[in-house]
């Protein structure tokens, strides 16, 4: 758990230097929300969220470090979508505070790539034209918005021919699309929800390779859901166990091994170290 983090008075030594701690005092200020640790990038604060009477997220404190790889992981229907979903600001929640760098969603440039990517890629536009589709909101010259486009396509080494549409693709190729077009805004902070679950091991591994590349060279804050333990802790910095609803952090593990991460990562000790007590947690939570 964060103890850090929990409704207690926070030592401003510790804090980011944003405009938002330097100007007030964690006395003095009504909105002690916006107070939050070095280092961290999404602070979560008291969310709460019901469905149909269920309590899903009660009270939720939670922050997430910058430019890290945060795998979540949790038993089924505990609300790792959920969680994400109102993050990303995709699902409104009931009350509490989510906050970038001080900064809310519609102020944070956010990519979001989908588990189902036949809903979510454009079946009417060519696979090119999916992929270039958000930079029109971003008010880039011409010249800039093609040169996002090149690197990005220079850096998934992309082989398949891009003016096809979407039904010309496979599963694997329309969700490579989707993910340029998440990584193309240059995203702050992007989220994941089980990308590759629906694809086959040999793409799932390109995928995740050329991933993995892009997030650490520019050091995006992401949010992966996965419920496949070996990749949740293969791809993270950082796991987040869940328990089961009313939803808190069970535990929250760190994987420092070196990168890039490849299926022999999974063959280390460290590696199964990290996933044998991911798992215990995860068993634990399970049976209560
Ligand atoms: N729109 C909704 N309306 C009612 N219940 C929902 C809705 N979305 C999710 N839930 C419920 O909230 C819980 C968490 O859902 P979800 O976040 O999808 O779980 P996870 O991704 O961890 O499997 C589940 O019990 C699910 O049935
Ligand atoms: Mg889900």
């Amino acid at each position: 758990m964060n103890e850090v983090l929990a409704r207690v008075p926070i030592d401003p030594s510790t804090m980011a230097e944003t405009p938002a701690a330097l100007d007030a005092s964690p006395e003095s200020d009504p909105d002690r929300l916006r107070w939050f640790p070095k280092g961290t990038h999404i602070t979560i604060r008291g969310l709460t969220k019901t469905f149909d009477d269920v309590v899903l997220y009660k009270d939720f404190d939670l922050d997430i470090p910058k430019g890290k790889v945060v795998s979540v992981f949790g038993p089924n229907g505990c609300g790792k979508s959920t969680l994400i979903n109102m993050i990303s600001g995709i699902l409104e929640f009931d009350s509490g505070q989510i906050l970038f760098d001080g900064k809310t969603a519609r102020e944070t440039r956010i990519g979001y790539v989908f588990q189902n990517y036949r809903e979510a890629v454009f079946p009417w536009s060519r696979a090119i034209d999916n992929i270039r589709y958000p930079l029109q909101f971003l008010g880039l010259s011409k010249a800039e918005r093609d040169a996002r486009v090149e690197e990005l396509l220079t850096s998934f080494d992309v082989k398949i021919d891009l003016n096809r549409y979407p039904y010309e693709l496979s599963g694997g190729q329309q969700q490579l699309v989707s993910i340029m077009r998440a990584l193309v805004v240059d995203p702050e902070v992007l989220f994941l929800d089980e990308p590759f679950s629906a694809l086959d091991y040999e793409m799932t591994l390109f995928l995740r390779d050329r991933l993995q590349k892009v997030l650490t060279e520019r050091e995006v804050t992401t949010l992966l859901v996965s419920h496949d333990l070996d990749e949740a802790v293969t791809l993270a910095d950082e796991i987040l166990l869940l328990t089961k609803k009313p939803t808190q952090v069970a535990e929250r593990l760190q994987f420092n091994a070196s990168r890039p991460r490849t299926p022999e990562t999974t063959l280390t000790d460290e590696f199964i170290a990290v996933k044998s007590r991911s798992l215990e947690i995860f068993q634990r939570e399970v049976r209560k």
